[in-house]
C-alpha cells in the first residue's frame, strides 16, 4: 500500500452547509484558488442539483483550478449524477461523489427501505456515474453506526460496479478513534476487492475526535481524508485539514506523504474565516490566535533557550511570523528582557529589575503588553502625542431606524467628522472611521467582553484588524461599548499608521 495520503478539501460543500457560511461564487473561486495553493489532492465544489448557484459554483471551479480533482456530491439518484456530470463538464479530472446511507436509522426510518434494495440502489447509482467519468467515489452515508458485515457487503458490491474511492463517513461523530479504525481494519481484512479502491475517512467532530478518529483511520488503511479548513461544518464541524496534515508531518515515525504547502495553511485558514464570517476560536489548534503564544514565564523562559523545549512545530511552517512571546502578568525576566533586546534596549540586570517591577504592576491592570508600554517603562516614551485621537462619538440606533454614526477624529492634529451608517452601530462607527483614514483593512475579529457581570460595568473590545497581510490588535475599555470599540479600532488603525 502507498503511503501517499490524499487530502479532499469539503470546504466548499460540507463546510459551506454551515448556516451563514455561504458563499457567492467569486468567493467560493478565490477559496478554491487558495486551496489549490495549499496543495489538495481534491476540491469537494458543491452539490449541483442542490442550487443553480452550486451548479454554477462547480462550473466555474473547474474553470478557474487545474491541479486538483474538482469533486461534486450527489445522492442516489440518476438525475442528481446527470447533473453533476454537467456541472462537471470544464473540469480537468472530474469525480462524481454519489452514495446512500447504510445505518438502520438510514435504511430503515430515513429511506423506509431494506439492506438489498440499498445495495441495488448504491451499485446502480455507482455505473450510472461512471458512464459520465471514471472517477467515483461512493459514500456510505452513517457508516460510523453501520453494521461492519452489511457496510464490507455495500463496499465490495460498489467497488465491483466501478466505484474508485468508497467513502466511510462517520456522519453523526458518534464513533471512538478505537473503533473507527476498527471498522476501516475490518474492510481492508473482509473486502476481497479492497485494494481495487482507495478507502477514504469522512469523519464529523461531534464528540471532538473527529481528527483522532481520521488519523486511526489512516493508520489501518485510508489513504483518502476528507477535512476542512479550520474544521468548518455542519453542527461540531468536520475533520480540520490542518490538524491532520500537521499531525501526518510532525509523526514522521508514521511515514506518511501529503502534498500540502504547510506555509500556506494560515493564510487559508485567515481567508476562510473572513469569506465564511466565522471567527477562528484563539485556542484552536494550528490556526488560533494562541496556537504558538507562550504567556507563562517558565515556558517563555523555555522556548527562548531552544524553542523545542515547549514547541512541536515551527510557527513558520505553517505560516505564522508573528511573536510567539506574549507579555503578560505572567511572563518572567527573561521574555521581558529578550523583547527589551529586540526593540533595541540592553539593559544591565539591575535596570531590568526595576523595569520588570513596573513591568508586573502596568501587567496586572492590562491584558497584554505592548511594545509601546515597554517604551514607556524605560523611561523612552514617545513625546509626541496618539497620531489619532477620538474626539467625539455620536451613534443613533434603535429597533425602526437605519443605526449611523458621526465620529470626530483628532488625526495627526486635524479635527475631522464623518458620518456613515450601517448594519448595526459598531459597523455604523468603523465606516465612518475608513472614510476618515481610507486605510485597505479587514476586519478580522471583533471581540466584546464584560470585565464583571453588571449591567453597568465597563466593557473590553479586541479588534483584530488586517493589513497587508498581517495582522493588527487593538484594545478599549470603557463603560459604553461603543466608545469601547471605537477605541479599540483606532489602536489597531494608530499601530498601522
Ligand atoms: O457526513 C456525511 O455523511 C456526508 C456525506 C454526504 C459524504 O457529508
Ligand atoms: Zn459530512
Amino acid at each position: 500500500m502507498s503511503n501517499k495520503v490524499y487530502i479532499f478539501d469539503t470546504t466548499l460543500r460540507d463546510g459551506e452547509q454551515v448556516p451563514g457560511c455561504q458563499l457567492n461564487t467569486i468567493e467560493k473561486i478565490e477559496v478554491a484558488r487558495q486551496l489549490e495553493k495549499l496543495g489538495v489532492d481534491v476540491i469537494e465544489a458543491g452539490f449541483p442539483i442542490s442550487s443553480p448557484g452550486d451548479f454554477n459554483s462547480v462550473v466555474e471551479i473547474s474553470k478557474a483550478v487545474s491541479n486538483p480533482t474538482i469533486c461534486a456530491l450527489t445522492r442516489a439518484v440518476e438525475k442528481d449524477i446527470e447533473v453533476a456530470a454537467d456541472a462537471l463538464k470544464f473540469a480537468k479530472r472530474g469525480r462524481i461523489h454519489t452514495g446512500i446511507g447504510t445505518s438502520p436509522y438510514h435504511i430503515y426510518s430515513k429511506l423506509n427501505s431494506n439492506p438489498d434494495a440499498i445495495i441495488e440502489r448504491a451499485v446502480k447509482a455507482i455505473k450510472y456515474a461512471r458512464k459520465f467519468v471514471d472517477d467515483v467515489e461512493f459514500y456510505a452515508e452513517d457508516a460510523g453506526r453501520s453494521e461492519n458485515e452489511y457496510l464490507a457487503r455495500v463496499i465490495e458490491a460498489v467497488i465491483a460496479a466501478g466505484a474508485t474511492v468508497v467513502n466511510i463517513p462517520d456522519t453523526t461523530g458518534y464513533c471512538l478513534p478505537s473503533e473507527y479504525g476498527a471498522k476501516i481494519a475490518y474492510l481492508v481484512n473482509n473486502v476481497p476487492n479492497i485494494d481495487k479502491a482507495i478507502i477514504s475517512t469522512h469523519c464529523h467532530n461531534d464528540l471532538g475526535m473527529a481528527t483522532a478518529n481520521t488519523l486511526s483511520g489512516v493508520i489501518n488503511g485510508a489513504r483518502q481524508v476528507e477535512v476542512t479548513i479550520n474544521g468548518l461544518g455542519e453542527r461540531a464541524g468536520n475533520t480540520s485539514l490542518e490538524e491532520v496534515v500537521m499531525a501526518i508531518k510532525c509523526h514522521k515515525d508514521l511515514d506518511y506523504q501529503v502534498d500540502i504547502d504547510t506555509k500556506q495553511i494560515l493564510k487559508t485558514s485567515k481567508l476562510v474565516s473572513r469569506l465564511m464570517r466565522m471567527p477562528v476560536q484563539a485556542n484552536k489548534a494550528i490556526v488560533g490566535r494562541n496556537a504558538f503564544a507562550h504567556s507563562s514565564g517558565i515556558h517563555q523562559d523555555g522556548v527562548l533557550k531552544n524553542r523545542e523545549n515547549y514547541e512541536i512545530i515551527d510557527p513558520a511552517d505553517v505560516g505564522v511570523n508573528e511573536s510567539s512571546i506574549v507579555l503578560t502578568a505572567r511572563s518572567g525576566r527573561a521574555a521581558l528582557k529578550h523583547r527589551l533586546q529586540v526593540l533595541g534596549y540592553e539593559l544591565d540586570a539591575e535596570k531590568i529589575d526595576q523595569v520588570y517591577k513596573n513591568f508586573l504592576v502596568l501587567a496586572d491592570s492590562k491584558k497584554e503588553i505592548s511594545d509601546e508600554d515597554l517604551e514607556v517603562l524605560v523611561g523612552h516614551e514617545k513625546k509626541e502625542e496618539r497620531i489619532i485621537k477620538l474626539d467625539n462619538l455620536q451613534v443613533i440606533c434603535g429597533k425602526s431606524c437605519i443605526p449611523s454614526a458621526t465620529v470626530t477624529i483628532n488625526y495627526n492634529g486635524n479635527i475631522i467628522t464623518e458620518t456613515s451608517t450601517g448594519d448595526g452601530p459598531v459597523d455604523a462607527a468603523f465606516s465612518a472611521i475608513k472614510k476618515i483614514i481610507p486605510k485597505e483593512v479587514i476586519l478580522e475579529e471583533y471581540l466584546v467582553q464584560a470585565v464583571t457581570r453588571g449591567s453597568d460595568e465597563i466593557g473590553k473590545v479586541h479588534v483584530q484588524l488586517e493589513y497587508n497581510g498581517k495582522s493588527f490588535h487593538g484594545f478599549g475599555a470603557n463603560v459604553d461599548i461603543l466608545t469601547a470599540s471605537v477605541w479599540a479600532y483606532l489602536d489597531a488603525l494608530s499601530k498601522i499608521i
